[in-house]
């Protein structure tokens, strides 16, 4: 349902009623109680045209207008807005209608093929928190972008090529030579890369043997690059645990890692030399983007080619969107990765756009993210000051789930809590990184994240067990509750208006890529529904069973609405906890 849509479609008739054409509809969702539910602000622009008091022509419009199947009162305030009221009986016809529907009455729009580009640690180390968030913003955005009938590739662009896998793996050879097992050294590939890059700096003769696996490796040498495959293997299935910890939809054959583009390189370059996009300076291959030049009029300078001949990380993004828009047919593509990246793709996008790579019908949009800090206000960090594992971070959660729940001394058996603690810990941590606004930075807060109140998601979960336990109580089935639904009350009507902006909010989110814009619906549909549960009681002995039967409908698609939203965020809920 998409109620803003249908107000504009309604007042678009009734302006043109007023002899206007083409006017802007801002219509918008109230933001005070009193003023309705949804506002129309445009009188004041169209008195200049018609040469009226915007109070006046607010009026014509309310005359005007045909909304009287899903408003009750249209009124006019101020210097011309008016506020609109919906009616309660067309609110629960709504509500009706989204709680028969498995898709909650969430319809699907034109499917577009989307790629998005999530993720992508680099795997000469370990996968650390500033890949978690590119790895759970971009996991919420792929679901909301299914659920909503998109066609989405995901794409894990991982760090597997480079000049460090010559000391990685000059290291690795040796340790494989003292009969150690790849799995074995790679145990821990902080620490691998740690003690490759102290021989590199220190050791004799290690930088030039680094170098010449780096050669070899790029040469195609089979054993090199049986052992680089080693070192990948190993390195993927870390990075696989941790998304299995964290509940991503992110699968191995998802991963496009950087070295799948390495055949397509030499002929990029040769291309964008051939129709003199790029040129050569000082034996390098760049291209010049006058679009960004400073503040002297110099051009950004954007290489492809380095003048020993190697390439980089443009030359691999290039080529990537040259496979995900030509072969794959991609119409629209998402990258996330941290603010600091914006540059890049900025550029890489105006080169891409230049060669014809990109076409004007397809867009290429990078969604930056802030950084995590500690609470000190600094970059995350471990209190020894080192970069703080992301498996290391998801255990910390899980334990600290384990006693916060054993403080609330509830009788569950182990298993049973083990499942809470992983739902709750995890959830907590996914749920505190979505919630805030993604290009800003913010602070890991442990006891923020894992309260019971405020928009966290224990507080979410908890809400959606404490639906589930009326039910339980009511001894009435949560899924096939089709009751009639009579709405009574002012907070009966905030709480369907709210639930009725499900789609709303799904369609904005997958627009903008920004899922805290889910995390603050779902946070406030389950405030109102609190308050709606303490001035509607259920359960009570006084309350008629039509009465009961309605509220227990309206309840049942708030849990329905809750349990599929967190479910987008890639977060579970409990029936119990
Ligand atoms: N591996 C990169 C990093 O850790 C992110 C890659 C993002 N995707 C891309 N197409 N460049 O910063």
């Amino acid at each position: 349902m998409l109620i803003q849509a249908l107000l504009v479609e309604r007042f678009t008739q009734a302006v043109k009623k007023l002899g206007v054409e083409n006017a802007p509809i801002p219509i918008s969702k109230s933001t005070k109680a009193g003023f309705g539910d949804y506002q129309f602000n445009g009188a004041m622009a169209l008195a200049k045209q018609l040469k009226k008091s915007p109070r006046d022509i607010a009026q014509l419009i309310v005359d005007a207008v045909d909304i009287s199947d899903l408003a009750e009162n249209c009124e006019i305030a101020g210097p011309g807005f008016i506020n609109i009221h919906l009616s309660k009986s067309w609110l629960a016809a709504q509500l009706m209608l989204a709680n028969a529907d498995l898709r909650l009455n969430v319809s699907k729009q034109k499917s577009e093929k989307v790629v998005v580009d999530y993720s992508a640690p680099n795997l000469a180390k370990e996968m650390h928190v500033g890949h978690l968030r590119s790895t759970i913003i971009g996991d919420a955005v792929v679901r909301v972008l299914e659920f909503l009938g998109h066609d989405v590739l995901r794409q894990n662009h991982m760090g597997d090529w480079g000049t460090q896998f010559g000391m990685l793996l000059a290291h690795l050879s040796d340790k494989l030579a003292d009969n150690q097992v790849a799995s074995t050294a790679l145990s821990d590939l902080e620490d691998f890369y740690r003690e490759a890059k102290i021989r590199f700096d220190n050791e004799e003769g290690f930088a030039d043997r680094a170098r010449e696996y780096v050669v070899k490796l790029q040469g195609g040498d089979q054993q090199c690059l049986a052992l680089w495959e080693q070192f990948i293997q190993v390195s993927v299935s870390h990075s696989e645990e941790v998304y299995k910890k964290l509940n991503v939809t992110l699968k191995n054959e998802h991963i496009m890692g950087e070295s799948a583009y390495n055949d397509d390189l030499t002929p990029l370059v040769d291309d964008l030399m051939a129709r003199g996009i790029a040129q050569e300076d000082q034996g390098a291959k760049l291209v010049f983007i006058p679009e960004l030049a400073d503040k002297e009029g110099k051009p950004a300078v954007y290489i492809i080619q380095k003048s020993g001949g190697g390439y980089l990380y443009s030359t691999t993004d290039l080529a990537a969107i040259r496979h995900r828009c030509g072969n794959l047919g991609a119409q629209r593509t998402l990258i996330f990765t941290d603010a600091r990246q914006a540059l890049h793709f900025k550029q890489t996008e105006i080169v891409a756009r230049k060669a014809g790579y990109l076409t004007s019908e397809q867009s290429y949009q990078h969604c930056p993210f802030g950084m995590m800090l500690g609470k000190d206000g600094k970059p995350f960090k471990t209190r020894t000051g080192g970069t703080v594992k992301l498996a290391d971070l998801l255990d910390e959660a899980v334990d600290r789930a384990t006693s916060l729940l054993a403080s609330r001394d509830l009788s569950h058996n182990e298993s049973a809590l083990a499942n809470i603690a992983k739902t709750v810990g995890i959830g907590a941590v996914k749920y505190a990184d979505l919630s805030k606004n993604r290009t800003t930075d913010y602070v890991f807060d442990w006891d923020a994240m894992l309260s019971f109140e405020g928009n966290t998601a224990p507080y979410l979960q908890y809400a959606y067990t404490r639906i589930r336990s009326i039910f339980r109580k009511a001894k009435v089935d949560l899924e096939s509750q089709s009751a009639e639904i009579v709405i009574s009350n002012d907070n009966e009507s905030a709480l369907a208006v709210k639930l009725l902006q499900f789609e709303e909010t799904l369609i904005v989110l997958a627009k903008e890529a920004s899922p805290h814009l889910l995390c603050t619906y779902l946070y406030e549909l389950a405030s109102l529904f609190m308050r709606f549960y303490e001035s509607s009681p259920i359960l009570k002995d006084e309350v008629t069973a039509e009465i009961k039967a309605s509220r227990l409908s309206i309840a049942a698609l708030s849990a329905k609405t809750i349990k599929q939203g967190l479910s987008m965020l890639g977060i579970d809920t409990l029936e119990q906890m």
